[in-house]
């Protein structure tokens, strides 16, 4: 089976055994879409009004505004992966509780174990704090975090502000600009094993931010960035 079919076939298999509740309200599930042989992988939050009524994920106003990030640095969707912590839309767009996180979890994971990419770029707070709770997207977006989850292959995870929330906001737009700038070189270093953080057993190890200020990380940074 080609990966295009095995990703089907997975998605398929979540339509019938996801046990969020959203599926009483929503109009349909909205699974990952793009490449499934991607390098990089985009998490967003939940679908919205347009990405439940066509069962695609980032294909709002937040979607066109991504795209646009995507053409600055020479990427489109077609190359990327582009899914969402939870499948089904909330209602109203209220954020997605624990339960509803809960229950769509291992189908994210899933598309993870079957994409491999090298490099997560989460889009938004509740996509980061679904893997590292205790971080705040004020403080390290932009920031590469290194850690090595015990169930998934990618080490390399980049938060970014939520396009929705940077699309009407100046100041925030224009971080989310800048920070997105950075994943082509990001990209690099990672492909040429240049992102210079030592080995640590898997489990249980703090996030790394690799752009902390002691002499070792400013060391990895100025090489990075
Ligand atoms: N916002 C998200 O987080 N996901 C979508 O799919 C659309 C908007």
């Amino acid at each position: 089976m080609s990966t295009t079919e095995e990703l089907k076939a997975l998605h398929e298999k979540w339509f019938a055994n996801c046990t969020c509740e959203l599926k009483k309200t929503a109009t349909q599930p909205v699974p990952g879409d793009g490449n499934p042989n991607a390098e990089i992988v985009f998490i967003g939050e939940a679908p919205g009004k347009n990405e439940d009524l066509e069962g695609r994920p980032f294909v709002g106003a937040a979607g066109k505004f991504l795209a646009e990030m995507l053409e600055s640095i020479n990427m489109k969707r077609e190359n990327i992966y582009i899914t969402n912590i939870v499948k089904y839309r909330p209602p109203n767009n209220r954020d997605p509780e624990p339960s509803e996180k809960d229950a769509c979890r291992a189908w994210l994971h899933d598309e993870l174990a079957l994409i491999r990419p090298k490099l997560i770029v989460f889009l938004g707070r509740h996509s980061m704090n679904d893997f590292f709770p205790d971080l705040r997207i004020s403080l390290v977006h932009g920031k590469l975090v290194h850690k090595k989850f015990p169930n998934i292959r990618a080490e390399y995870f980049l938060p970014l502000y939520h396009p929705a929330a940077a699309l009407y906001n100046g100041g925030m737009r224009e971080t989310l600009a800048d920070d997105f700038k950075k994943i082509p070189l990001i990209l690099k270093k990672i492909a040429e094993g240049k992102t210079a953080e030592s080995e640590e057993p898997a489990e249980k190890v703090p996030p790394k931010i690799l752009e902390e200020k002691s002499k070792e990380k400013e060391a990895v940074q100025e090489a990075l960035f």
